[in-house]
């Protein structure tokens, strides 16, 4: 009931097997869109698209496509393939500290793909794009206010940097071609999982993230959580965060995509709750939901930290009529259920 046959419209979602897309794919599955893959599974796999199929009930798999989208060529080939009347674009390498090792890695990855992306959009006609942004993109406010969307911009990272150019290259595209529709939405700081246990985040590498790298430790792959800085200006001294559902944030997604039809042109939202938590509040929800203590030493501040980064709502409640619905407690016990139950991820 999936069936993407040239004449059925479907979404085209890039870095659809990775974390925040494959619970994106599932929420569209479920409200009813007929959706494309592309995934170089650089950074995942296929098994979650399977895991997809099972809990939506899918009697086909979903089409996916092995492509990187460098090669702009094999790109052409999925819009021949399928007809796209949109995209979701999460394409991209993400892990900050890396991207100031290897800058032209991630210049040549998220730029490049999104170039390409964006000129196989035009060629086909296709004038509909939800892009992942990030909170990464504001300017530092070392005061600790809600980050509105118009704030300044302004980033410390090459990753960062990435986010802010994609946003710029897709505004450009979306002035100069009539007809053009583009939400960005710049989310804060996903977690959890999909509630089934069964889908969720699965890090290659040893996680950077506070979340992934707390669950690993409460299911004994790592030895201890390692507290960034005590010495911050709130509450107990630790950073503050904006923490959303990974589900939330897939439904975001696909308020976004039914806003586009609207025609309101290029549009930036936040996503995230407006609520902040600190990391000994994350390390005392974790705990509660897996029923055991989660072993940590403090440690002094990891470069590039800020007190607090908190998310100011207000525009994607009124304009997007989006809200949060899952509270810290189910991003935790939905995070636990997951790891426990895939204590190596997907493999
Ligand atoms: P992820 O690494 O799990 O997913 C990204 C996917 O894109 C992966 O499956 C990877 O294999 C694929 N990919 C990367 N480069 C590609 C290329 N050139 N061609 C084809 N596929 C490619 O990461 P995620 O956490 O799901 O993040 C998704 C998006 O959201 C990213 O754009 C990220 O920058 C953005 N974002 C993430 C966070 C976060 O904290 N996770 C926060 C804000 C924004
Ligand atoms: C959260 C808090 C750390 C790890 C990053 C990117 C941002 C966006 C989301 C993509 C901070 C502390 C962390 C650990 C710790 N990604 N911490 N021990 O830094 O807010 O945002 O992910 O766009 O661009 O910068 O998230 O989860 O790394 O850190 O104490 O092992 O946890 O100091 O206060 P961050 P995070």
């Amino acid at each position: 009931n999936n069936a993407s046959t040239p004449s059925s419209p479907c979404v085209l979602v890039t870095g659809g097997a990775g974390f925040i897309g494959s619970h994106t794919v599932l929420e569209l599955i479920t409200q009813g869109f007929k959706v494309v893959v592309v995934d170089n599974l650089c950074n995942s796999c296929e098994e979650p698209l399977r895991r997809i199929e099972k809990l939506s009930g899918l009697t086909e798999q979903i089409p996916f496509h092995s492509v990187d989208l460098a090669n702009i060529d094999a790109l052409r080939g999925v819009f021949k393939a399928h007809t796209i009347s949109s995209v979701i674009h999460f394409a991209a390498l993400k892990a900050v500290g890396e991207s100031v090792q290897k800058p032209l890695e991630y210049y040549r990855n998220n730029i490049t793909g999104t170039l390409n992306l964006l000129e196989v959009m035009l060629q086909f006609g296709v004038k509909n794009i939800v892009f992942s942004s990030s909170a990464t993109v504001y300017k530092a406010d070392y005061d600790g206010n809600p980050l509105r969307e118009t704030n300044e911009l302004g980033c410390t990272s090459p990753y960062g940097r990435t986010k802010l150019y994609m946003e710029s290259i897709i505004r450009d595209v979306v002035d100069a071609n009539s007809g053009w529709n583009a939400i960005m939405l710049r989310y804060f700081n996903p977690t959890g999982a999909h509630e089934s246990g069964t889908m969720g985040e699965d890090p290659q590498q040893i996680p950077n993230n506070l979340m992934p790298y707390m669950s690993q430790v409460a299911v004994g792959n790592l030895k201890e959580l390692r507290v960034f800085g005590t010495d911050y200006n709130t509450r107990d001294g630790t950073g503050v965060r904006d923490y959303i559902h990974v589900m939330d944030l897939a439904e975001a997604h696909v308020v976004a995509l039914k806003r586009l039809p609207l025609h309101k042109g290029y549009e930036v939202f936040n996503v995230g709750s407006g609520t902040g938590q600190t990391v000994l509040e994350m390390i005392e929800a974790m705990s509660e939901a897996c029923g055991k203590k989660i072993p940590y030493v403090l440690e002094g501040r990891r470069p590039g930290d800020i007190d607090t980064i908190l998310c100011d709502p207000t525009k994607s409640t009124k304009e997007l009529g989006f809200q949060v619905s899952r509270d810290l407690k189910q991003m935790c016990t939905d995070l636990w259920r997951w790891q426990k139950n895939n204590p190596n991820g997907y493999k």
